[in-house]
């Protein structure tokens, strides 16, 4: 049974990020399989290897992905998707060297770490087009409660 099942809940409705995140779960079920497959002894750790190398040549390539699309789209909170990702790419390097020593439990870490992860990252980007849209939708004409206090600072400051 696979670990992470695609359904709508994570569709943020832009194809190419869609059509990427669910090849990420693609292969973070790959992952768990050949982890499931080594635990039993079926194989050795060489096959959790080759997916993990996998999964972390695809992420690297999703991240340019993402980096140009909400750059045309004018994204907020630039600098919030880029630290997800050092502290991502952090984890695989450390990962890489204890599955190249064949650690097991460095396997099972990864994969809840990247489940983990993957939530948490499709979440932010709805929170960055909530953002972005509530600022597009925003008129000059229109005042928040902020820029009401701005009139008054000003009207207070003696000339
Ligand atoms: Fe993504």
């Amino acid at each position: 049974m696979a670990l992470i099942t695609w359904s709508n809940e994570y569709c943020v409705n832009i194809n190419e990020i869609d059509e990427e995140h669910q090849e990420l779960i693609n292969l973070i079920n790959n992952l768990e399989d050949a982890y499931k497959a080594w635990q039993i002894k079926l194989v050795d750790h060489s096959l959790f290897r080759w997916y993990f190398n996998e999964f972390t040549m695809f992420m690297n390539y999703h991240f340019q992905t993402e980096e140009r699309i909400f750059k045309e789209r004018n994204y907020r909170n630039l600098d919030y998707h880029e630290n997800e990702y050092d502290i991502l790419s952090t984890k695989l390097l450390e990962t890489q060297k204890n599955i190249a020593k064949a650690e097991m439990f460095a396997a099972e870490e990864i994969i809840n770490f990247i489940t983990h992860w993957l939530n948490q990252h499709i979440l932010s980007i709805f929170q960055m087009q909530a953002q972005t849209h509530a600022k597009i939708q925003k008129t000059p004409t229109e005042k928040s409660r902020f820029d009401v206090l701005d009139d008054f600072g000003e009207l207070l400051t003696p000339a």
